[in-house]
């Protein structure tokens, strides 16, 4: 079977959050005796130019968009046993980043997504399944029923929408997408891509896709009902029977404390007993933090925004500093958050560290070296930095929302089972709470501290179940073959 991934971002290509580690480590997990995947991206100029080097030229040709003819370049790489294409045009893709304005990014992705369908005669590849992803990629299923329908090499393929962040969903004024698409009015009703009187990109891949999924079964229910819905509940209401919840997986290779080249010292779920604590007085020394490595370590690594729950954690800062903890945060985004941990780290030195930037390495360095990890979500679709931090031993203090619920099972001192924190409600204190519960585990019940490591590191969230989950779907989709 022959499945197409279409998206904005992948690892080791480009990355700004989770996206990029999904489509860059689950086409690897398909039993390859009955699936090739293969995948599409732009081919951004900021790209890593290791990888930008090694790309090879395919072809080229122009392609109508709207009342426009555009340049469209081909290139290809085969990387770890996959094949992906990238999409050449230095107009949309020359930015410093991935993503720019909303104005730009409507025009952008609408000419990536019908590029991607575009190119597909030409490299010689007739999926049976697309699988798009996000908001970016939502008119691949409209272009596909519009303007490819009358094509007999498009015909019968199936379409997925897997949605990542229902909050982002790629909206812009009825004229000027259609000005940009060349889509007819048609499609411009509420039963389709408007919505509220503007053009939606994702819903219009949720309206026209045959089957849509989300990245936890939990997020799956919660997108129904208002609160999380983002005004599209009543639209995944209607389309439940086609919606499935399928949890991510990380990639085990990369994400290996037994063999992370970027940690100090290397552990497994035998010796981290003896050998993790290596990793804290590594990263005190490297952050200037005070030297005492029994001391209570809290890492955060996230995007700076009001999903991951930072308003809680503001409301917090000055009473949680009072705590015998140390913390330790790697991330960026709204200004208010980078300038509230840059106040604390100077208002608590060597207590607080606060590092405003992106480093993988870095990242990697937190997972290994704190006791636990603190992701108090607003909402979260799935979440996989709590599901690195089970994997390096490092517990998860989380709220009850999403994937945070479905991956993290809440420490129960009675019967001695669950591998991290939790509380329910979306609440500063109730958070603060959770943390002083753990903290108290970790300096009065060591041994019981450890056995919850045991079982954080036993869980198993490699992509295995959830790779089958997609096969199934596949081929459920497009049966035979
Ligand atoms: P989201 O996709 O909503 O940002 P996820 O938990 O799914 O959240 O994925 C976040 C990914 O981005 C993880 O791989 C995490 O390690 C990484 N990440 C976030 N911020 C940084 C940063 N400042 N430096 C390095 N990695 C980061
Ligand atoms: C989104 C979500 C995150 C999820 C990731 C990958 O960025 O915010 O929860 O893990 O996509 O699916």
């Amino acid at each position: 079977k022959k499945v197409l991934f279409i998206a904005s971002e992948c690892v080791p290509f480009i990355k700004t959050g989770g996206l990029a580690d999904v489509v860059g480590s689950l086409p690897k997990c398909f039993d390859k005796k009955y699936f090739d995947v293969r995948v599409v991206l732009p081919k951004y100029m900021c790209m890593k130019e290791e990888y930008k080097s090694r790309l090879e030229y395919i072809t080229h040709f122009y392609m109508d968009l709207g009342w426009r003819s555009q340049y469209v370049g081909v290139l290809g790489m085969n990387y770890e046993g996959i094949q992906y294409y990238f999409i050449d045009n230095e107009f949309y893709f020359a930015g410093p980043r991935p993503y720019g304005n909303i104005y730009e990014d409507i025009e952008k992705f609408a000419f990536f997504s019908k590029a991607a369908l575009s190119i597909l005669p030409d490299v010689d590849f007739r999926p049976d399944i697309i699988h798009c992803h996000d908001w970016q990629t939502g008119l691949v299923p409209v272009f596909l029923k519009d303007q490819f329908s009358d094509n007999e090499f498009y015909r019968g393929i199936k379409s997925v929408m897997t949605i990542h962040n229902l909050k982002f969903q790629g909206v812009w004024d009825v004229k000027t997408v259609r000005n940009i698409t060349g889509l007819p009015a048609y499609y411009f009703t509420p039963d389709k891509l408007e919505a509220y009187g503007d053009a939606n990109y994702l819903k219009g891949g949720l309206v026209y896709a045959d089957a849509i999924t989300t990245v936890s079964a939990t997020y799956a229910e919660e997108i129904k009902t208002p609160f999380y819905g983002e005004h599209l509940d009543g639209l995944l209401n209607a389309r439940s029977n086609d919606l499935r919840g399928i949890v991510n997986g990380i990639d085990y290779d990369e994400y290996n404390p037994e063999t992370d080249a970027f940690i100090t010292k290397n552990y497994n779920i035998k010796n981290f007993r003896k050998e993790k604590v290596k990793n804290k007085q590594a990263l005190q020394e490297e952050l200037g933090l005070e030297k005492d490595d029994k001391k209570f370590m809290i890492g955060v690594v996230s995007r700076l925004t009001d999903q991951k729950g930072f308003d809680l954690i503001a409301y917090m800062m000055d009473e949680l500093c009072q705590q015998d903890v140390q913390l330790v945060v790697l991330g960026t985004g709204e200004e208010r958050y980078e300038n509230m941990f840059r106040h604390f780290a100077w208002k608590y030195p060597g207590k607080v560290s606060a590092n405003i930037f992106y480093s993988e390495a870095m990242s990697h360095k937190i997972y290994a070296s704190c006791d636990a990890f603190l992701m108090p979500s607003l909402f979260e679709p799935c979440g996989l930095s709590q599901l690195m931090s089970l994997r390096y031993g490092t517990l998860p203090i989380v709220r009850e929302t999403g994937g945070l619920k479905d991956t993290v099972i809440p420490y129960n001192e009675y019967d001695g089972t669950g591998t991290g924190f939790s509380f329910t409600n979306y609440n500063a204190h109730e958070m603060f709470y959770t943390i002083k519960y753990a903290m108290s585990v970790y300096y009065d019940k060591r041994r019981e501290w450890n056995k919850i490591i045991d079982r954080a590191m036993a869980a198993d969230f490699s992509w295995k179940a959830s790779a089958a989950k997609y096969e199934e779907m596949y081929n459920w989709l497009a049966p035979g073959k």
